[in-house]
């Protein structure tokens, strides 16, 4: 029998097998934490999981940034972390993941993206490498590793700016 996969908003009952699942991705626990830490905030814009057989499989998040420049600043939506149990990744769960989140977080008014992450993974989403468009992190990143999305090229007209996440993420500095 084939077995169906559903991607859909955490609920609170998964979140030990959300934990785990972090905890399994990463091989270690700092996004796990990091997850909990932002859960609740109004600066979590979606969480979502992966179910697969019954069981949560892999997990990811969007959180709200802050775009700051001499213009003045904006809103956006950056995502991570993205987490797949090792078993199974390789199986586009992780693509279905992220598409859901994405998704999801454009409904919610948020038309530009960023991720740090790896760019030969995060192209095919649409991402490219932010610098070319003016949008920079306040510390170093390696070249081409933090990359922006828009839902249509207007959206970035005119926008620039150092992108600052959530205090939360200052685990990673
Ligand atoms: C990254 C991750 C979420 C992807 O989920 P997944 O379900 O394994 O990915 P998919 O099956 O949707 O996509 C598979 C494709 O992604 C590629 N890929 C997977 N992880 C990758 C990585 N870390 N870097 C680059 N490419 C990666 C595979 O080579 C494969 O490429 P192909 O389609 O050209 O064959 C998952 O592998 C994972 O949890 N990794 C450990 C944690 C992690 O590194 N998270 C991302 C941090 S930026």
């Amino acid at each position: 029998m084939g077995i169906l996969n559903r991607f859909r908003v955490e609920e609170p009952q998964d979140l030990d097998a959300i934990y785990k699942v972090q905890v399994a991705a990463f091989e270690r626990e700092t996004e796990a934490d990091l997850v909990n830490d932002l859960r609740g905030s109004e600066d979590c814009l979606c969480s979502v999981v992966a179910e697969s057989n019954g069981e949560i499989v892999g997990h990811c998040l969007y959180t709200k940034v802050n775009v700051v420049s001499e213009k003045g600043s904006f809103s956006a939506a950056a995502l991570g972390p993205v987490a797949v149990i090792p078993d199974l990744q390789g199986e586009k769960l992780g693509t279905m993941l992220i598409i859901t989140a994405t998704n999801m977080v454009i409904q919610k008014g948020y038309p530009i993206l960023f991720v740090l992450g790896d760019k030969e993974y995060y192209h095919r989403f649409g991402y490219s490498d932010a610098s070319l468009f003016g949008f920079s992190l306040p510390y170093v990143t390696p070249p081409g590793a933090f990359m922006v999305a828009a839902l249509n090229p207007k959206n970035l007209k005119g926008k620039s700016g150092v992108v600052h996440y959530v205090k939360a993420f200052d685990v990673f500095k």
